[in-house]
């Protein structure tokens, strides 16, 4: 009765992998009960989803073939752009198609973006490779685009690929403050990436120190057309969400990321956390500091529990 926040199935949007020349899904090791999906079995995991009122989906693809660019990431048969038709062609109008937005799952050396001479990203070369992507993604019948590559100016250029070809009805979520967090690390074994040399995204993810910062990179992308944005990491980062609340808005998602649910997992296999439980409290608490939306891989399980 006095409680000032619940969740419902539709606060939440499920993340999942799709990957090509696969014929059996594959359990992704670090983040147990999440897979690699063939287009198949995609196709039932989220008519389940649906089914259970979670009211969107956000893919990511795994390709079977990676190169310098990443152009399998804009191929109109590329796995992410096969499944978008497959869902859209099970769901019409009742499901949200997000697809999220980058090229590292494409690329051979696990970059967000296209390399320059001394192997750093290429912000404004990769820029023409998401506009690319975007247009790719609308055609599919994504209703969402998600940037997540954090390169400068990414949300102002696909806005504007996206008006220049007729998809002005697709909305942008832009991964506004997304941190070079430690927290990624099964995300990337559900992806088969490995960076380069040994590298990290510092150069274009954000200082984990900076609160400030964020807050710039949200109201940036706002101006260059976001409609939605995103916070992630979202457990180590209420503060942010927060403190985004206060100022915006527009509709704010949280990420609670690969690490975060893999955290829980872990405790709970040694018996030293309660699964359920600790999945409900990280949920609310992304909630209560202020966030519209939560990406969580815990969707179909929190979902199933609040039936
Ligand atoms: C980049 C992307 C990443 C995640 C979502 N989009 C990884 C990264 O930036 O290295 C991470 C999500 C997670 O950890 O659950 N395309």
């Amino acid at each position: 009765m006095v409680s000032e926040n619940h969740l419902r199935p539709d606060d939440l949007v499920a993340p999942l992998f799709v990957r090509e020349g696969i014929d059996t899904p594959q359990p992704i090791g670090s983040l147990p009960g999440q897979f690699q999906h063939t287009r198949a079995s995609l196709r039932a995991e989220v008519a389940e989803l649906a089914s259970l009122g979670v009211p969107a989906v956000v893919l990511f693809g795994v390709p079977s073939n990676k190169d310098p660019e990443g152009s399998e990431a804009w191929n109109p048969d590329g796995i992410v752009q096969l499944a978008l038709q497959d869902l859209r062609d099970d769901h019409g109008d009742n499901l949200v198609l997000i697809a999220d937005l980058c090229v590292d799952e494409y690329t051979d050396h696990g970059h967000c973006g296209v390399l320059d001479d001394l192997g750093q990203p290429d912000n404004d070369r990769t820029l023409e490779l998401y506009r690319k992507i975007a247009i790719a993604q609308a055609n599919a019948g994504a209703d969402i685009v998600a940037p997540s590559g954090m390169m400068d100016g990414q949300v102002a250029a696909i806005r504007q690929a996206l008006d220049d070809d007729a998809h002005e009805q697709i909305a942008i979520l832009a991964y506004a403050a997304k941190y070079a967090t430690a927290l990624y690390g099964p995300f990337r074994d559900a992806v088969d990436v490995t960076i380069v040399g040994g590298g990290n995204r510092k150069g274009y993810q954000q200082d984990v120190a900076n609160a400030r910062e964020a807050m710039e990179e949200i109201r940036s992308d706002i101006a260059e057309g976001a409609d939605m944005v995103m916070v992630k990491p979202a457990m180590p980062y209420l503060d942010v969400i927060a403190r985004a609340r206060d100022e915006i808005d527009l509709p704010i998602a949280a990420y609670h990321v690969s690490g975060e649910y893999a955290m829980v997992h872990a405790a709970a296999e040694r018996g030293w956390l309660e699964l359920e439980p600790v999945a409900f409290e990280h949920t609310l608490a992304i909630k209560r500091a202020g966030a519209d939306l939560i990406l969580t891989y815990f969707a179909r399980m929190l979902a199933e529990a609040m039936q």
